[in-house]
Formats: structure tokens, sequence, C-alpha cells
């Protein structure tokens, strides 16, 4: 544990709700995780237009768009905290996610992707989670089987505050981070 170089880390919200329990979560991570990690937040979801092709050809890509497919492909890893919306992906995260496989050197290639949900209902966005590996498959991104963490029902793990309460929940997030990063790691030999 001793220092290890620290790792990159671009973190990706799939809820733009100000009291977003997924959004509580990446705010938590770097007090949870070992020194190692070095967290960058993404842009919001809200801030990119909808997917066009047209706009794509006329004006190119957002500069939000430009920018964040820079820093994924600056950094050591990526990960994706979402909620699930009807059993799937938010569609504001998959807009972001269509805007960025559409950048050059696709910057999700090969990239260390770790997934986590919270929702309200106690799957914990599982059905969400299945849905977005199907995606990151097709981007070809290393993504990071297990331990997963589904945190469910967030009433229950998390106070009015938006700070995870509950014990076991917050092992389970420290338990997956050290993992994520010994598996960053073992492609970095
Ligand atoms: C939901 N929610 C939800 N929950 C779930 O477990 N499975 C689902 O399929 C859905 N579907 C769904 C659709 C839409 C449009 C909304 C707005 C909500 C509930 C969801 O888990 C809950 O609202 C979370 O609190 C949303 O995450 P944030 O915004 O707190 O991060």
């Amino acid at each position: 544990m001793i220092n290890k170089p620290k790792l990159d880390i671009v973190t990706l919200c799939g809820s733009v709700r100000k009291e977003s329990y997924n959004a509580a979560l990446v705010r938590a991570l770097p007090a949870i995780a070992a020194g190692d990690l070095v967290f960058r937040e993404g842009p919001s979801v809200a801030d990119i237009p909808i997917y066009d092709g047209d706009l794509e050809s006329i004006s190119g890509f957002p500069s939000a768009i430009t920018a964040l497919a820079g820093l994924i492909r600056e950094a050591d890893g990526v990960i994706i905290v979402s909620p699930e919306y009807n059993y799937s992906v938010p569609g504001g995260l998959k807009n972001l996610l269509d805007w960025v496989s559409r950048t050059p050197n696709q910057p999700f290639a090969k990239k260390p992707v770790l997934i986590q949900s919270v929702s309200g209902g106690p799957l914990g966005g599982a059905r969400m989670q299945h849905h977005l590996r199907q995606i990151l498959v097709f981007l070809n991104a290393r993504i990071f089987a297990r331990p997963e963490v589904m945190i469910g029902p967030a009433s229950a793990k998390f106070s009015a505050e938006g700070v995870i309460v509950d014990a076991p929940t917050r092992e389970a997030v420290r338990t997956q981070l050290a993992e994520f990063s010994d598996y960053i790691r073992e492609f970095r030999i």
C-alpha cells in the first residue's frame, strides 16, 4: 500500500438532481478510498446537448465533450455512478457516452471502468449496471467485474444530508475501490 503511485480517476454521474444519492456517492469517494486514488469529476450530463449528427458535422464536438474525452484519455480509470431509470441507463448519461464514443481515438478503448449505482429500490440499480456494461463492451472498455456495488434502498443507506450512514455499504465501496486500484495496476505492469 505504501508509496503506490497515484492513479487519476474521472467520475461521471448519471443524475443531475441536487439531492441525488448518486452524486452524494461521487462526493464521498475521496474520503472512502485509500490515498492512492485522485478523483476528478466529469461534466454534468445536463450540460451536454442531445447527440445530433448534423451538429457534429457542422460545429464539431461540444467543448465539454472534447474536454471530457481528453480527461478520460489521460486518466488511469473511470468510475460511472448512476441511478437506474426504467430498468436502464438514464438518457442523459447515455447521451454523454454517445458523444464521447464519436471522438477521435475513442477514449474508453482499453480504459479501466468501474460502475456503481444507488437506487430507491432494493436492487440498487442492478439492471442499469447490466445495460451499461453492454454499452461499455462496444466501447472496448476494460470493465471491472467484481465485487459489485449496488446500493439500495438508498433511504436506508444514506442520511437525509446525503451521507452514507450504513457501515457495511461504506466498507463495500472501500473494498471495491481497493480492488479497482489493483485491477488498473495489473494493466500498467
Ligand atoms: C426511477 N427510479 C428507479 N429505481 C429503480 O430501482 N429502478 C428503476 O427502474 C427506476 N426507474 C426510475 C425512472 C425514473 C424516470 C426516475 C426519475 C426514477 C427511482 C430511482 O432509483 C430514485 O429516484 C433514485 O433516487 C434516483 O437517483 P438519484 O437522483 O437520487 O441519484
